[in-house]
C-alpha cells in the first residue's frame, strides 16, 4: 500500500522526535513492501518567524491532500507575550479544526519495565492501561465569546458544548470500550458547571445503546486523585477538551514520562497524529528528548490510517524490548546509580529501527 503523510514537525523538540518517528515508519513500511510518501511543512513558531502566521495556507493545503498528518510540537518562550490567537499554539488549534477530528485518543500504557521509573509505587501502576478519549474541538478552547480586556482587567472564555458534539465523541469512546475491558469513566464537573450537566446527561443517554459497557461518572478533581491512587481501575476515560488536556499529562506520571505518550485524533476528514508532550524548551536542541511518544504515535498512524496492525504492533514491541534491554532517555531515570544505559534521541531511534527489523524478519 501507499501512504501519504504530511509531517509538521514544528518547534523545540518537535523536529528532534519527529525525525526518529519518521525514520522508524519508513523502515517498517519498506520492510512490509509498502511505500511511505512524505511531505513536510511549517507550523507553529517556525511558521510565525518564516511566514508571519502559525499555520500557512500551504500547510493547510498539503494537510488536506495527505492521508494523515504527523505533528511534532509547537511553542516557544519567545512567543509567550503574544495573545492566544497569534501564538504558535493557534496554528495547532487551527489545523485540528481544519482536519475536523473531534476524538483525541490518548493511550496511557504503563510498560512494566518503566514501573520503577515512575514516582508511583510499581504495585500501583503495574498493568495500568488507560485510553483517554479527549473531546478536541469544543469546550473553552473554541467557545465564543472570549476576551481579555486589559483596560478593564476583565477576561473570559466560554466553555460550551452542544448535544451532538458530546454524542459523537461519546459514541467513539463507547465503541472503543467494547473492544477493550468494557469499562468507561466519564469525567466532568457536573456539581458546578451547566456545561458538565449537559455532558453527563448525554453520556447517560448514549450509554443505553451500549449495555455491555459498565459506566461510571467522576468529577474531574476527584479523578485527578483516583488516577494516581488506582490507575489500573480505569479503562476508557471520556472527557471534555480542557479536562482531557490536564488528565492526560497527569498520566505521564503513570507511564514514567510525558515523553512516552502518543495520540491519534480521529473522526474528521484526515486523522492527526501527535505525541501529547510539547516543544520542551528546557531541553530543546540538546538531543536528549525522549522520542518514544513520537515513535509510538507513528505506530498509531500505521494502525488507524494504514490498517497495518502487524507493523504497528512491531513498533510497540520494539519499544518494549528497548526498555527491557535497559536503555533509557534521561527523563526516565532518577539519581546516579540507576544502572541503565542512557541514550540520546537519535540513539533511541536507531535502536528501535534495529529491533523492529529483527522482529519483522522473525515474524515472516
Ligand atoms: P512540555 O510538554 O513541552 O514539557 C513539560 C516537561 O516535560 C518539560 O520539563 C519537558 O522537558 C518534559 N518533556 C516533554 N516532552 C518530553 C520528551 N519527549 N522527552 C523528555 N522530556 C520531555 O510542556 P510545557 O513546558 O508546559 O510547554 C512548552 C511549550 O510547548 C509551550 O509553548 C506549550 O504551549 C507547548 N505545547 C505544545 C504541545 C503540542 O504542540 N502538541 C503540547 C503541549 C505543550
Ligand atoms: C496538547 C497541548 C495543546 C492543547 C496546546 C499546545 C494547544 O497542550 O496537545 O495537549 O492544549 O491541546
Ligand atoms: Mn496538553
Amino acid at each position: 500500500m501507499k501512504l501519504k503523510v504530511l509531517v509538521v514537525a514544528g518547534d523545540g523538540i518537535g523536529p528532534e522526535v519527529t525525525n526518529e518517528a519518521v525514520a522508524v515508519m519508513q523502515d517498517v513500511m519498506a520492510l512490509g513492501g509498502h511505500t511511505l510518501e512524505l511531505d513536510s511543512k511549517r507550523i507553529g513558531g517556525i511558521a510565525i518567524t518564516t511566514d508571519g502566521t502559525p499555520l500557512p495556507q500551504e500547510t493547510i493545503d498539503a494537510a488536506l491532500a495527505s492521508d494523515a498528518v504527523l505533528l511534532g510540537a509547537v511553542g516557544g518562550n519567545e512567543f509567550n507575550a503574544l495573545p492566544p490567537s497569534e501564538r504558535p499554539e493557534a496554528g495547532l488549534l487551527k489545523i485540528r479544526s481544519v482536519l475536523g477530528g473531534f476524538a483525541n485518543l490518548r493511550p496511557a500504557f504503563a510498560f512494566k519495565e518503566l514501573a520503577v521509573n515512575s514516582p508511583l509505587r510499581p504495585e500501583i501502576i503495574d498493568g495500568a492501561d488507560i485510553m483517554f478519549v479527549r473531546e478536541l474541538l469544543g469546550g473553552a478552547y473554541f467557545g465564543k465569546p472570549r476576551e481579555y480586556n486589559k483596560e478593564t482587567g476583565v477576561a473570559f472564555n466560554t466553555m460550551i458544548y452542544t448535544r451532538p458534539e458530546v454524542e459523537r465523541v461519546a459514541h467513539v469512546a463507547f465503541k472503543l470500550a467494547q473492544t477493550r475491558r468494557k469499562k468507561l469513566c466519564s469525567v466532568d464537573k457536573a456539581n458546578v458547571l451547566e456545561v458538565s450537566q449537559l455532558w453527563r446527561a448525554v453520556v447517560i443517554e448514549v450509554a443505553k445503546q451500549y449495555p455491555d459497557v459498565a459506566v461510571e461518572h467522576q468529577y474531574v478533581d476527584a479523578m485527578a486523585m483516583h488516577l494516581m491512587n488506582r490507575p489500573r481501575d480505569f479503562d476508557v476515560v471520556l472527557t471534555e477538551n480542557l479536562f482531557g488536556d490536564i488528565l492526560s499529562d497527569e498520566s505521564g506520571v503513570i507511564t514514567g514520562s510525558l515523553g512516552m505518550l502518543p495520540s491519534a485524533t480521529v473522526g474528521g476528514k484526515i486523522n492527526l497524529y501527535e505525541p501529547i508532550h510539547g516543544s520542551a524548551p528546557d531541553i530543546a536542541g540538546k538531543g536528549i528528548a525522549n522520542p518514544m511518544g513520537a515513535i509510538l504515535t507513528g505506530a498509531l498512524v500505521l494502525r488507524h490510517t494504514a490498517g497495518l496492525e502487524k507493523e504497528a504492533a512491531a513498533i510497540e514491541a520494539a519499544a518494549r524490548k528497548l526498555l527491557e534491554q535497559g536503555y533509557r532517555t534521561p527523563d526516565l531515570v532518577r539519581g546516579k546509580d540507576h544502572g541503565y544505559t542512557v541514550l540520546k534521541t537519535q540513539e533511541v531511534g536507531a535502536k528501535i529501527r534495529e529491533i523492529v527489523k529483527q522482529l519483522l524478519a522473525s515474524s515472516c
